[in-house]
């Protein structure tokens, strides 16, 4: 079953290795251009995994510039039986892990038993979330997603100074990270045909950072290789999720590391030399922003991000790709104790649009008084503190991309609210919460209560149904799910509440929703993001 019409010889090889160890038959599969690739059997489910899978490799020479395609394997047969590889992260060196590589552009696929070449089963591509600067595809455990008969593959790509440095130069024009998780699609759209996967039956998906680059593959001018897409808390919109291009961020992380130059080659030149622990650490020093940055042009170098994030369009993709989105009720749920030193209010519009003076007063005064009234900035309203934080940072840039998709001629939107704690106490579902319901997450034991199982079965059903057929409740209201889950339209914005009690809800947080549209429609082109600031070498203001 693991054969295609190329890998014959191969199922001679599977059949005597079956035949030699009676016991155990792991399953082995032909990545043409690379060789044979050995998974071994889950303990946990009736699927096979195959870990650390190489889709591409960094250059040594360049680590900052694009990757190229994956050496032969040198061995006879690869043991895809590593999975923790990850690609350098920005956090300080203190910290950094052995298992980090620059050599991390690997994937995991999770097939059920049930695949096999003649009958293919649909695909699950999960992009990591951690803000482009941390995370790896190891962190989740799909057993509750592989049982739901699809396929499911993770992905590292490139993070922090390697992924995401925007210098305007054509080797590091920005995004290199966006482009990796590209050519991941690509090398899943060649080869995921031999481990039993419908490379036509595709949805691309993440959270976080993840759920971001999933709206830039949904806008990007490249190929449209899925046929739907799941975004979860996160959109180009989102607070700290895009950023305009510093172009110096080079020339500071070598500054940083005691190599004085102006010149950003020169500094390119240096921090390939130099190990990566200590370039992410210098990033991570100096609290450098990296994220996905509108590209500057130059001939002959495909760009990725080629608009502000609120310019982004192609109607021609959305118009042909179903999108689940949503986000949980209470993204921002810690607010840390220097918080209530300064007015949030005004740093917050300050740091975000191109407001000063009485301008800005008066912008923060009218937010201020809409969230607080006449209250002073303290632990008091503390919750509706946590709601504007939560509304700015993600759910209104979340409702703000669903009416942009709908402007492009979306095909269909279902949106999601979680809000389940389970007996946690807590005032809300936290950014991530709905993670540890869809995926077995590394480091954290799933106590499951029986109302926790509950919820486990209906997202994970939920979010399978929509992978296979467009459609997270193709046959209405069921036992589990005793509810429809209709898509948006232009004139009404339906959600799926996922709490113990599960249901739709009409246009969730309409009035906060509604300040924030009036909001924009006045400051909105004083977005810092919206600026064009191509022709400036600096952060615009
Ligand atoms: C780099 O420049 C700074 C100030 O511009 C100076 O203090 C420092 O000594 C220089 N370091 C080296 C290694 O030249
Ligand atoms: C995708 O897979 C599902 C379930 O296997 C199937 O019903 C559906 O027709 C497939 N869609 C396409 C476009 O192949």
């Amino acid at each position: 079953m693991w054969c295609n019409m190329k890998g014959t010889l191969m199922c001679v090889l599977v059949f005597i290795t079956s035949v030699v160890c009676e016991v155990r038959v792991d399953p082995l599969v032909l990545v043409s251009s690379q060789g044979l690739v050995r998974g071994h059997k889950a303990s946990d489910g009736d699927y096979s995994l195959f870990l650390g899978i190489p889709y591409a490799q960094i250059d040594p020479e360049d680590p900052f510039g694009p990757a190229s395609d994956p050496a032969v394997f040198k061995e006879i047969i690869y043991n895809a039986i590593d999975g923790t590889v990850q690609c350098p992260q920005m956090t300080n060196e203190h910290e950094s892990a052995d298992n980090e590589a620059l050599d991390c552009l690997r994937l995991n696929i999770y097939v059920p038993f049930k695949a096999s070449v003649a009958k293919p089963l649909p695909v699950l591509v999960w992009f990591h979330g951690g803000g482009f600067a941390r995370g790896s595809a190891g962190e989740y455990g799909v057993s509750n997603l592989v049982k739901h008969d699809v396929v499911v593959v993770t992905v590292n790509y490139r993070l922090g100074p390697y992924g995401f440095m925007c210098l305007d130069i054509p080797t590091v024009p920005g995004n290199q990270g966006l482009k990796d998780q590209y050519t991941a699609l690509n090398w899943i759209k060649n080869h995921i045909g031999s481990f039993g996967g419908n490379p036509y039956n595709l949805t691309i998906a993440g959270q976080d950072a993840g759920a971001t680059s999933v709206l830039l593959h949904l806008f990007s001018s490249n190929d449209r290789l899925f046929q739907k897409a799941i975004v979860e808390s996160g959109t180009p919109q989102s607070e700290g999720m895009f950023v305009n291009s510093d172009v110096n961020a080079a020339i500071k992380i070598a500054g940083h590391l005691g190599f004085n130059t102006t010149d950003t080659q020169e500094a390119i030149k240096f921090l390939t030399t130099t190990p990566h622990d200590l370039v992410t650490a210098a990033a991570y020093e100096l609290d450098l922003q990296l994220k996905p940055c509108k590209e500057r042009s130059f001939s002959g170098i495909k760009n990725f991000v080629e608009t502000d994030p609120f310019s982004l369009t192609n109607t021609r993709k959305v118009s042909r790709t179903s999108v689940l989105i949503g986000y949980t009720s209470l993204e921002r749920d810690s607010l840390s104790s220097d918080y209530f030193d300064s007015d949030p209010f005004v740093t917050k519009l300050q740091n975000n649009f191109n407001l000063a003076g009485d301008e800005l007063e008066r912008a923060a005064r009218m937010v201020r008084r809409f969230y607080i009234g006449d209250h002073a900035v303290s632990k008091d309203v503390i919750n509706e503190l946590e709601q504007f934080e939560s509304d700015f940072g993600h759910n209104h840039p979340t409702e703000r991309v669903i009416t942009q998709l709908l402007e492009e001629n979306a095909n269909v939107i279902y949106e999601y609210l979680f809000n389940y704690v389970g007996d946690s106490g807590a005032k809300g579902a936290g950014h991530s919460a709905e993670l540890n319901y869809l995926f077995n997450m590394q480091n954290v034991v799933p106590r499951r209560s029986e109302a926790d199982q509950v919820i486990v079965d209906r997202i994970t059903t939920l979010w399978t149904n929509f992978v296979k057929y467009g459609n997270p409740s193709p046959r209405g209201a069921t036992d589990l799910i005793p509810v429809e889950w209709t898509p948006v339209t232009t004139e009404m914005r339906p959600s799926l509440v996922i709490d113990s009690d599960i249901r739709m809800e009409g246009r969730v947080y309409k009035e906060r929703m509604a300040f924030w549209d009036l909001f924009y429609s006045m400051y909105g082109d004083l977005s810092k993001l919206s600026r064009d600031c191509s022709n400036s070498p600096y952060m615009c203001c």
